[in-house]
């Protein structure tokens, strides 16, 4: 089936939403392979940060410094002050459309503190996440949906794609499977841009949505485009024991503390400022040494959040959901017990290179391709380096998927459709009916598991060469068992079986960039801790790692590309104290 638009735009989270807002004059259309409500984005929970300082003094120039030094200078300087500068106005449209925030007793928004969200360049706290309870992003979905509709944007729900179509040199489109028929379908279109989000579920233990599989890379990198900095990957602290499910940073924002097995405020000792309100790296890598120094809940790989202190009427009003979840998950009471949490995979600081105009990136000299845009989670503009701070994602989303809009707008404007490759949907078919056909008796489920095990065993807070080089055999291996993976059920009509298989193939592409992005960086830096290599190096890593999927099996060619610094001494990189 054929469908022509101008724009095809790919995931219905906060980037791609946010992206057909400024499209107004256009047909768009939207895929997505969950219903638009349920995106990822859904599931961001304490705050979206812009220096409003409707509760202290605060200014953009801080909200930089902080996203440049959270990001351990990894970070492309003038992105960061895109972000920081015009978070302030796209958190006003935001309320302009009609987002619910939580109020000051003055009727303006109410800000809450974050991690590494500092006043006058690293001082101390300071309250810019501006929030929704601890529903934040939930509310961002449902209040870009309900404009969405109210724009006439055409939403393709439950259509994952496969393929990215590009012709001579121009992105003309995409192939996508309708899960509730099995048809293909191609998306023809003067402008695709990717808001597919993250790739979470490659490790066992996962904020992440069943979703999160790396679709948008995964295509971009069979396509010959890199993936940037994938090694750059972040464990949120408080994910809910064993299961992952987040629990928000906000609820220490708001005055919960994180506790050793003993009882311990530790944080106090190894971050004497900002204690629990550090970045995430360093708060993730502080848990897993008191796990490892035996100072786990009875000697497990847990410790505790308690917010009993803040009282029922606050834990109500402020966190809600969370709470929820501890009791729902746990059977734990937050009012009377402290929570059991360990880090959980939670956000791609990699992802498709994009300049910041969100216009997709190939190489180290930064060539655009044209017609093809990422914003979001699958993109990697560089706003977040090695580290990204809370509150900053659903900022980047908002952020860089409206200059998305804004540049596709002007693109279209100027460019026609550019007829569409031969044969353009035969990959797409090939694939599919690769696994319907095959006979080799492998399942989908057992190597998705082996992964995420391998990954939470050896891509994680803490790395070092021999956990990385086992990691790459069994990713290896993995991929070669991937050829064998044979269907039980045959069926065209929602054969989740053949999604998951297909997704499966996605979140290895990911897992592979990230090993070899990791392994190949022999420095620390961020969210990348080398137990061998513990010190970051600016003399030979302060650059972006692009990995290219290479031409034979298990082949992958590594470049690099410079950082982009701007010429104020604040902003040099130096050693990272809080
Ligand atoms: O902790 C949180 O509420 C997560 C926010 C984020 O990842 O930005």
């Amino acid at each position: 089936m054929y469908h022509k638009f101008d724009v095809v735009i790919v995931g219905a989270g906060g980037a791609g939403l946010m992206a057909a807002m400024q499209l107004p004059n256009a047909s768009v259309a939207v895929l997505t392979k969950v219903y638009p409500t349920r995106s990822h984005t859904g599931a961001a929970q304490g705050g979206v940060a812009a220096a409003l300082g409707n509760q202290e003094e605060d200014h953009w120039k801080w909200h930089m410094y902080d996203t440049v030094k959270g990001g351990d200078y990894l970070v492309d300087q003038p992105a960061a002050e895109i972000l920081a500068r015009e978070a302030i106005d796209a958190v006003y449209e935001l309320e302009h459309r009609g987002l619910p925030f939580n109020r000051t007793e003055d009727g303006r928004i109410d800000q809450r503190r974050f991690g590494g969200h500092t006043r006058n360049f690293g001082e101390g706290p300071v309250r810019r996440a501006c929030y929704a309870a601890d529903r934040t992003g939930h509310m961002i979905l449902q209040t870009m949906y309900q404009n969405a509709v109210k724009n006439q944007v055409n939403f393709f729900n439950e259509f994952l794609v496969l393929d990215l179509l590009i012709n001579d040199g121009v992105v003309c489109g995409v192939v996508a499977l309708q899960i509730r028929t099995g048809e293909i379908h191609t998306f023809h279109g003067k402008a695709v841009l990717f808001a597919t989000g993250g790739y979470g579920r490659a490790w066992r233990v996962t904020s992440n949505a069943f979703a999160c599989m790396g679709d948008g890379m995964a295509i971009a990198y069979r396509r010959g485009i890199p993936l940037q900095d994938m090694e750059m990957y972040q464990f949120h602290p408080t994910g809910i024991y064993k299961v992952g499910v987040l629990l928000s940073e906000a609820a220490r924002g708001e005055g919960g503390k994180i506790l050793n097995g003993k009882g311990e405020y530790f944080m106090e000792r190894y971050m004497p400022t900002l204690k629990d309100l550090a970045p995430r790296d360093i708060v993730s890598r502080c848990i897993v040494q008191e796990i490892n120094d035996g100072n786990g809940v009875d000697g497990k790989d847990y410790v505790y959040l308690d917010v009993r202190h803040l009282g029922a009427k606050k834990i109500a009003e402020k966190l809600p959901d969370i709470t929820d979840f501890a009791r729902n998950y746990l059977g734990v009471e937050p009012i009377t017990e402290p929570v059991p949490i360990q880090p959980t995979a939670h956000y791609a600081m990699g992802g498709i290179p994009t300049d910041i105009d969100a216009r997709v990136v190939i190489d180290s000299q930064r060539t655009p391709l044209p017609g093809f845009y990422a914003a979001g989670e699958v993109a990697c503009v560089s706003v977040h380096g090695a580290n990204r701070l809370g509150t900053n994602s659903l900022v980047d989303l908002i952020v860089f998927g409206r200059r998305a809009g804004k540049h596709i707008a002007s693109f279209i404007a100027e460019n026609d459709h550019v007829t569409l490759p031969p044969q353009h949907e035969d990959y797409s078919r090939q694939l599919v009916d690769k696994l319907y056909s095959s006979t080799g008796g492998e399942s989908a489920a057992r190597i998705r598991s082996e992964l995420q095990n391998e990954m939470n065993d050896n891509v994680f807070v803490e790395r070092n060469e021999r956990g990385l080089s086992h990691a790459l055999d069994t990713i290896d291996g993995l991929r070669d068992a991937y050829q064998g993976i044979q269907l039980q059920d045959k069926g065209k009509n929602f054969n989740t079986e053949l999604v998951e298989a297909i997704e499966l193939g996605f979140l290895l592409e990911c897992s592979e960039a990230t090993i070899h992005g990791a392994k190949a960086r022999k420095e620390s830096r961020g969210a990348h801790y080398r137990l061998d290599y513990q010190k970051r190096d600016d003399v030979n890593w302060l650059k972006h790692t692009l990995a290219y999927k290479g031409t034979k099996a298990h082949d992958v060619r590594l470049e690099y590309k410079d950082v982009i610094l701007i010429d104020d001494p604040i902003f040099k990189p130096k050693e990272r104290k809080y």
